[in-house]
């Protein structure tokens, strides 16, 4: 009984897969799950008691209206799959959802999409208004495809990653990349094979801004007409309104009214500008490369 639950827990995304593998076998978890399931555990601490059985045994049943899943699939193959995949499983254009946390967060909660609605029309680059029914829809097709893959028992880490030409990754780092303009392989990335798995590494490389610890977040300065000026963390930004917090950990909202400069420093673009650049061959060599820094 327990065998099979870990079972079905270890085939679950990399964030759940923590929780098994603190369980089972903690000497194989990776830096970055040990900070996830470190902050989970303060964010969360009536959780903790709950890392048993009653969690574990919430995966392989999250029940699926096969109609829902198909209207909720049509919409996904219009509007998603070009970047996230058929499988929604990643591709160089967008991550892998089936991994990604509130992907997950809404299978577990059955939340229908309730809080991926929002998301969707915050996100960079999404600007999707879906009504509750189309949401819902799209829920239970992510859903659908999570219990898939549970189901089949494989490992979601996607096959190929490591079969790309590590000197061909190396020459791209060293040149057209230009990697070594924020990046040295004895610095920085000294190890960073031995840090992450190729799946992670690879959604690590490409981006670089999602993800729960950030090294670096975008900055804001808002000047006002005054000539005072506020620099901080951007919390949210649009048209009308810039909120941003500053180091003291406050957080200021100000209107876009004229006579407001807003300026952005993004430690990202590039990163953004490599996206649209990199061809698969480069991806696969770069992640071959990367890996084998250890
Ligand atoms: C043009 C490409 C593109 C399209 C189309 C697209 N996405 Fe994305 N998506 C991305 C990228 C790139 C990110 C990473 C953004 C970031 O973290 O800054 C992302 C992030 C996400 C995330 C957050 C993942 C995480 O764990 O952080 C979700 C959820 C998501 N997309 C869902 C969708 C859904 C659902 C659709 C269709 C309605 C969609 N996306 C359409 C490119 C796309
Ligand atoms: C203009 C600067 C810049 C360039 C050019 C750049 N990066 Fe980055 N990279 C960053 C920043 C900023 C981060 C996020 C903060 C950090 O991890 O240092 C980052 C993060 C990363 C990470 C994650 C590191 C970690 O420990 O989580 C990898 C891997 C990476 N970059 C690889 C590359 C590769 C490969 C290239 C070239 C194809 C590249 N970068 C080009 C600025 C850059």
């Amino acid at each position: 009984m327990l065998a099979s639950q870990y079972k079905g827990c270890a085939a679950a995304g990399t964030r759940y897969a923590s929780f098994c593998k603190l369980l089972n076998n903690p000497s194989a978890l990776e830096l970055d799950e040990v900070k996830w399931l470190l902050l989970r555990s303060l964010q969360v601490t009536a959780l903790l008691p709950l890392i048993s059985v009653p969690l574990l045994a919430q995966f392989p049943h999250s029940p699926v209206d096969p109609d829902r899943r198909d209207r909720g699939a049509a919409i996904y193959a219009g509007k998603c799959a070009s970047c996230h995949g058929d499988d929604a499983r990643g591709t160089a254009n967008g991550p892998d959802l089936i991994r990604s946390l509130p992907v997950l967060h809404d299978r577990r909660e059955m939340l229908y999409g309730k809080e991926l609605g929002p998301l969707l029309t915050t996100l960079p680059g999404h600007s999707y208004k879906f009504n509750d029914k189309q949401l819902g829809d799209l829920s239970q097709f992510l859903t659908a495809s999570i219990n898939g893959i549970l189901r089949s028992g494989g490992n979601s880490q996607p096959t190929g990653l490591l079969n790309g030409d590590a000197q061909a990754g190396e020459a791209y780092f060293n040149g057209a990349g230009g990697c070594t303009k924020c990046h040295s392989v004895t610095g920085d990335l000294a190890g960073i094979g031995k840090k992450y798995s190729a799946s992670a590494l690879q959604q690590k490389f490409l981006f670089p801004n999602s993800g729960l610890f950030l090294k670096k977040k975008v900055q804001v300065t808002v000047k006002l007409r005054s000539g005072k000026t506020y620099t901080g963390d951007v919390v949210h930004i649009d048209d009308f309104t810039v909120m941003l917090r500053e180091k003291s950990g406050e957080t200021l909202s100000f209107n876009r009214v004229p006579g407001i400069t807003v300026t952005t420093d993004n430690p990202y673009t590039a990163h953004e500008e490599l996206l649209r650049k990199y061809t698969n061959a480069d991806m696969h060599n770069m992640t071959t490369y990367l890996d084998s820094l250890k």
